[in-house]
């Protein structure tokens, strides 16, 4: 059977959209733990940052992943942070072929703030405050993927087709080649 696919990447990358095709394309279950979190706490992530803080929606987020550990048939999307932890980034190991949806910085920070929704960018300086979280992460996405895939230049469906080649190759052959 196809191997899930985990899609990480910066807030704006377009995971939930790419992640959406890639399931019509394979049959799997398509599944966002942004989504998980918002039914798991039943409110929105801003209510959640804003109420409880980013701690606590981190554990929500920890949990959704760990019990996704073992369930098959899925493309995954994941927040932007869900990298951030070690426990977090094994679990996204053991659930599938980790793929990053990168992106220009310049074309993400455009992207991520469409939604007015992302509470790490409701700040008073949200440009400053997306480089530094871009420069701080971008060595995890690196260290955690299997896969990088550039989006920069494709509409969301020729994303999803490249991840699913990407993904296909790296399951048939492995990292090394
Ligand atoms: C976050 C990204 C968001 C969401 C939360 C935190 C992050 O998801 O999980 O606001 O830390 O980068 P998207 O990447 O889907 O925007």
């Amino acid at each position: 059977m196809l191997p899930n696919i985990v899609l990480v990447g910066f807030m704006g990358c377009g995971k939930s959209s790419v992640g959406r095709r890639l399931a019509a394309m394979t049959g799997h279950r398509f599944v966002d733990t942004d989504e998980l979190v918002t039914h798991a706490a039943g409110k929105s992530i801003p209510e959640i940052f804003a109420e409880s803080g980013e701690e606590a929606f981190r554990r929500i987020e920890s949990t959704a992943l760990e019990d996704l550990v073992g369930v098959a048939g899925i493309i995954l999307s994941t927040g932007g942070g869900a990298i951030l932890s070690e426990p977090n980034r094994a679990a996204l190991h053991k659930i599938g072929i980790v793929a990053w949806l990168d992106a220009d910085p310049d074309i993400l920070f455009e992207r991520a703030m469409r939604s007015g929704k992302r509470p790490l960018l409701q700040t008073a300086t949200p440009r400053g405050d997306f480089d530094l979280l871009l420069t701080a992460r971008r060595p995890i996405y690196t260290e955690t993927a299997d896969v990088r895939i550039d989006s920069s230049h494709f509409d969301h469906d020729e994303a999803a087709h490249a991840v699913f080649d990407a993904a296909l190759r790296f399951h048939h052959r492995g990292p090394a080649h």
